[in-house]
Formats: C-alpha cells, sequence, structure tokens
C-alpha cells in the first residue's frame, strides 16, 4: 500500500500534485512519501508485537538523512554496511545502541568507530573479521558485542545478484562451521556473544526459504544453549519482497505470525532488517519527457531519468510500473522503450511498454524507487544527481537539492 494515487486527472504524493514540484525543482526527482514509510514501519512493528524486538532499518535501502530521521523518531533502529552509513545514523538522530553492523568487509578503523560508538552487535562474517574484531577490541580495551551471521544454505528464490543466503555466495559463516566460532567467541575476553544473524537475499517472495533459514538457525541456537552459549537476540535479516507490478508478497504479519511463534519457545529478542519494504513502494521517480524517435520498428520515449538515477532496470533486469502524471483518456496506447540520454544500450527504464502516448515535456512517474533508487544513483556521464523531496500530506520538503556542475567535480583539481 501506497499513498501515490490519481486524483482528478493529476497524480499525487499524499495531498500533493507531482506537477506542482516538478515545476519548483525540476526534473528527475525522487519523491517519498511520509505516510507510506511510517505505514510500512508500523505495519513491521505490528507484526511482531509477540516477542521483545527492534527493527534495523537497512540504510542502504534508502539513505536521505531526513528519511532516517524519520524513522529513528518512530523508535527505528538501523542496520549499516559502512562507517558512511554510521555517520548518516548518527547525524539523524538514530540510536546506535540500536544498530547493526553488516557487511563482509569491515576494515579495521570502521570496527573501531562502531565499537567507541557502543553499537548494538557487529554481524560477523568470517572467522578471520572475528578475529580483527578481537584485536581491535582489545587495542580499544572494549568487549565488541558479536553476532555470526551465518550462511544456512537456503535458496531465496530471488535474483541471483541478490541472493545471499546459498553455500556459494561470498556472504556468512557456513552454519557447519558456525559452532566452533562461538566456543571461540565466548571464550575471549574482548568479545561479547550477544546474539545470531542471517540474511538470506532480497526481493523474496516466499515464506517457505525465510522459514527455512530461521528453523536452521533456531537449531543452532538450541546446540549453543546446551553448551552454555546464551545468546540475546536472533537477527533474521531483511528480504521481504514488495510488488513491483502484481506479485504476490509475503506480509509482514504473515512472517510474524511464523516467526514470533518460533522465536518465543527460546526467549530471544528478534531483529529484523527490512529495507525494501519499508521504502520501496514508499518512492517513485518523477522524470519528464525530453523526445520520442523511432528506430526501424522500435519506438523510443526518451526521458531526462537514466540508468544513472534509477541503475535497477539496467543491473537486474527489473520491472518498475510507470505512469504519466497527467492522464489524457485520449491518448493512444502505444508500445515503447522508455529510455535515458545516457550512452550505453543498458540505459533504459522499460522496455516493450505499453503506455498511452508521451510528447516532449510530459511528466512520468516511476514506482517502486524509494529503495535502491537514489541509493544507487551515480553522475555517470556527469549528470548530477536528482533531488529528493519528502511529502508529507499537503506540506512537501526538498531534502537533498538538485546537484549541481560544481558538485560534479568537487575534490578534483586541476595541474
Ligand atoms: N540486511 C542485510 C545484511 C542486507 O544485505 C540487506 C540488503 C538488507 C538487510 C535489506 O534487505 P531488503 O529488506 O531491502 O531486501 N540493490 C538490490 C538489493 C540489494 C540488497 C542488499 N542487501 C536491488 O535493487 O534490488
Amino acid at each position: 500500500m501506497h499513498h501515490f494515487a490519481v486524483r482528478d486527472g493529476h497524480l499525487h504524493a499524499e495531498d500533493v500534485a507531482l506537477a506542482t514540484i516538478a515545476d519548483a525543482v525540476g526534473t528527475p526527482t525522487y519523491i517519498y512519501s511520509r505516510a507510506t514509510l511510517e505505514r510500512h514501519w508500523h505495519a513491521m512493528d505490528a507484526a511482531l508485537a509477540g516477542v521483545p524486538h527492534t527493527i534495523c532499518y537497512s540504510v542502504k535501502a534508502c539513505s536521505n538523512l531526513a528519511v532516517l530521521q524519520l524513522l529513528a523518531r518512530l523508535g527505528s533502529g538501523f542496520d549499516i554496511v559502512s562507517a558512511g552509513e554510521l555517520a548518516r545514523v548518527l547525524r539523524a538522530g538514530g540510536d546506535p545502541a540500536r544498530t547493526v553492523f553488516s557487511g563482509v568487509g569491515k576494515r579495521d578503523d570502521e570496527i573501531a568507530l562502531a565499537l567507541r560508538h557502543g553499537l548494538l552487535s557487529l554481524n560477523v562474517e568470517s572467522a578471520g573479521e572475528l578475529a580483527r574484531i578481537e584485536q581491535v577490541a582489545a587495542a580499544l580495551g572494549l568487549r565488541a558485542p558479536v553476532s555470526l551471521r551465518v550462511n544456512p544454505d537456503v535458496d531465496a528464490g530471488t535474483h541471483p545478484y541478490i541472493a545471499t543466503g546459498l553455500r556459494t555466495s561470498k556472504f556468512g559463516i557456513d552454519i557447519g562451521a558456525a559452532l566452533d566460532l562461538y566456543r571461540l567467541a565466548a571464550a575471549s575476553k574482548h568479545l561479547r556473544v550477544v546474539g545470531i544473524d542471517s540474511h538470506i537475499g532480497s526481493q523474496i517472495l516466499e515464506l517457505a526459504p525465510l522459514i527455512e533459514a530461521i528453523d536452521k538457525v533456531l537449531g543452532l541456537v538450541g546446540r549453543l544453549a546446551r553448551e552454555g552459549i546464551a545468546l540475546h537476540h536472533i537477527d533474521i535479516g531483511g528480504g521481504l519482497g514488495i510488488a513491483y507490478r502484481d506479485e504476490a508478497t509475503v506480509t509482514p504479519a504473515e512472517l510474524g505470525r511464523h516467526v514470533c511463534e518460533r522465536v518465543r519457545g527460546h526467549g530471544l529478542h528478534l531483529i529484523v532488517e527490512p529495507g525494501r519494504m519499508i521504502a520501496g513502494n514508499a518512492g517513485i521517480l518523477l522524470t519528464r519527457v525530453v523526445g520520442t524517435k523511432h528506430n526501424g520498428a522500435k519506438a523510443f520515449v526518451i526521458v531526462d531519468a537514466a540508468m544513472n538515477d534509477l541503475i535497477r532496470p539496467a543491473l537486474y533486469d527489473a520491472f518498475h510500473a510507470l505512469a504519466p502524471v497527467v492522464a489524457n483518456s485520449t491518448a493512444p496506447w502505444e508500445v515503447v522503450d522508455v529510455v535515458g540520454p545516457v550512452c550505453e544500450s543498458g540505459d533504459f527504464l522499460a522496455r516493450d511498454r505499453s503506455l498511452p502516448h508521451l510528447d516532449p515535456g510530459d511528466l512520468v512517474a516511476v514506482f517502486g524507487c524509494g529503495a535502491y533508487g537514489f541509493s544507487m544513483a551515480s553522475t555517470y556521464n556527469s549528470r548530477p544527481r536528482a533531488a529528493e523531496v519528502l511529502v508529507d500530506g499537503a506540506a512537501w520538503h526538498v531534502i537533498r537539492r538538485r546537484e549541481t556542475v560544481g558538485d560534479l567535480w568537487r575534490g578534483e583539481r586541476l595541474l
């Protein structure tokens, strides 16, 4: 559910006509709905009400400071993957004690920063990383809170680039090897074993793999308990898929029903790391038609947003729904490729898509862009990055100004 809807023939975000925003700040622009972000966060919170829990929103999905601030004010924790993301959480008023640090390549300085800020957990990805965390903690005279991210060898049934729970992926510690590492960690005076973690992938549309992974992890929790290694929490990662067109999804309520019952028996605190489920359908990308052309049998609509603004179609062949911002019921329907100005054939937002006829100057909304949209944007082809706007009822705020050409070469120098 989201708060982008047509009223009187004009697409709105909450109570604001998208055309108003385009006229004021230009295009391309990312537009987020506060009501949608909050609704999704509360849906997850309510779904987990049966157990003590913390929602650690995955910052990488959409890391704008105002979005993080809004979630922090709801009481959200955060899942981070770099010192940069930690800095964002702190700047936005997020609580480091409700923040977990994921990722396969944490540098020593990032580990030290996390320890100095008192993070809730470092989610450990390998034996080597555990040893480095211990060394860094010892040098600081601290005890590092650690959870092992186990790889349960479960197929999440998602795009191979975003599946992380198979033994062949770079993520996590083989579940068979985790017990020994837990013993090592529990014996260290510079490590404090706090939990266990797994994250098997993203855009997951089936409950079964999520439950299979949790059951495998809980099996290990039982063995650890029998050895006297008691955990505070189980972190089941993120991964809930959203509807980009008409896919059936696993609702937070469904997930909650199955997970709470399982976790309650172990007396554990539950952590989840949703990203897409919260931000995905809470954002659109607003773009304007630059021109149209035909090449052979193909028709193209060229818009002012490109793969540098939204890379998901190019990278994963991802589908994003598109709609004209101002409805024209008399426009004939056409099958077109919607493409950007970047010099790559992979620069498309939609291929072979049936849309009402579009003319230069028309506005188009690209849906489902709140997660992994702006956060994956680049300045490729020296295109300044888009503005970001947060709509809140009838009010709207620029939460990131459009980059300027000067921003493009910030930090560069002529010799
Ligand atoms: N926790 C960890 C450890 C993760 O690696 C991720 C996402 C999440 C949580 C959040 O997952 P979510 O709830 O959003 O599925 N760029 C890709 C998605 C990459 C996901 C990376 N990890 C895309 O555009 O589809």
